[in-house]
């Protein structure tokens, strides 16, 4: 089974990923505080997060990503958790 690695400043969590899930899912699931006042959709792009590992596990970028965010932080591992369905293990810095 894959796993994403959540890191912050001052902890990491390990969450077991479920297939098809978004980034945001198990995000919520692990409880990790993030935003996402459009519930999911890609519209408020509140739901940022950086793929610091795995980004070769992570689907292509989206239209909505592509809207919110630059192509310079989409370049250097910026997404919309959202917007990201990891098909390996990933760490995300929140
Ligand atoms: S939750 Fe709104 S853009 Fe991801």
């Amino acid at each position: 089974m894959s796993r994403v690695i959540f890191q912050t400043e001052n902890k990491e969590k390990v969450v077991e990923l479920e297939s098809g899930q978004t980034l945001l899912v198990v995000a919520e699931k692990a409880d990790m505080g993030l935003k996402s006042a459009c519930g999911g959709h890609g519209s408020c792009g509140q739901c940022r997060i950086w793929v610091t590992a795995g980004r070769e596990e992570t689907n292509a970028t989206t239209d909505a990503e592509k809207k919110h965010l630059g192509s310079l932080n989409l370049a250097q591992g910026e997404r919309l958790a959202c917007q990201v369905v990891p098909t390996g293990d990933v760490t995300i810095k929140v």
